[in-house]
């Protein structure tokens, strides 16, 4: 079997935001482990969406050109990483729009999240666990999985590396277990 694609999936667009040096930072770290993966950004800002407005349901498969740029990406991975920012104690509006552009292209993936915000974006973490339930992803959800990074906007040393006393978990740990799901359910999709 070839090597799960990870695809690592920004949540914000906002100028001056963490979430792109924290997506990189984390992508390098992967790297680094001995998880065999591919891993692949997909900084969602980059995509300058706009509200979703497409006229179908993306239940129905009917993908209009900027779908398809979206599914083509999803359809390709095996599991994501989502770079989780914590807006209102929930995920940013950013990502919600992201997610509701495509539907098929998410099912029997898996997924496992770093959050950050002023408690390490558990709240955001949480939300977005119920939100991949209905799109059939399935989530690394044990408590001890996550990666957290708290108070980002004090967390990064001047290379953009989060400091020591601010993040909790282990990249290696967290994709140990990703990828166990990734195999599996890649196995089970073909
Ligand atoms: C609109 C908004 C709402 C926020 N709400 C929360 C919150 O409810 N809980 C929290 O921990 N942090 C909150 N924060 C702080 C963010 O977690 C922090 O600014 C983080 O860096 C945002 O991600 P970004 O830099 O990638 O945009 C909020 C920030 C913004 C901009």
């Amino acid at each position: 079997m070839s090597k799960s694609k990870i695809v690592v999936i920004t949540s914000t667009s906002r100028h001056g935001r963490s979430g792109r040096k924290i997506a990189d930072w984390y992508i390098a770290e992967a790297k680094k482990t001995k998880v065999e993966a591919e891993f692949e950004l997909l900084d969602i800002a980059e995509l300058d969406l706009p509200l979703f407005n497409e006229p179908m349901s993306p239940m129905m498969g009917q993908y209009s050109e900027l779908q398809n740029k979206i599914a083509k990406v999803i359809g390709g991975a095996d599991g994501f990483v989502f770079i989780t920012a914590e807006y209102n104690h929930s995920i940013p509006g950013s990502l919600k729009n992201f997610m509701d552009y495509i539907n098929a292209e998410w099912h029997h993936k898996a997924a496992a999240f770093v959050g950050y915000g002023s408690t390490g974006g558990i709240r955001a973490i949480e939300h977005l666990i119920a939100i991949l339930a209905e799109l059939r992803v399935a989530s690394v959800a044990t408590g001890s999985d996550h990666i957290h990074i708290n108070a980002p906007w004090v967390a990064f040393d001047e290379n953009g590396i989060p400091k020591k006393e601010h993040l909790h978990g282990n990249i290696e740990n967290q994709l140990k277990e990703l990828v166990w799901w990734t195999n599996a359910l890649k196995a089970a999709r073909s």
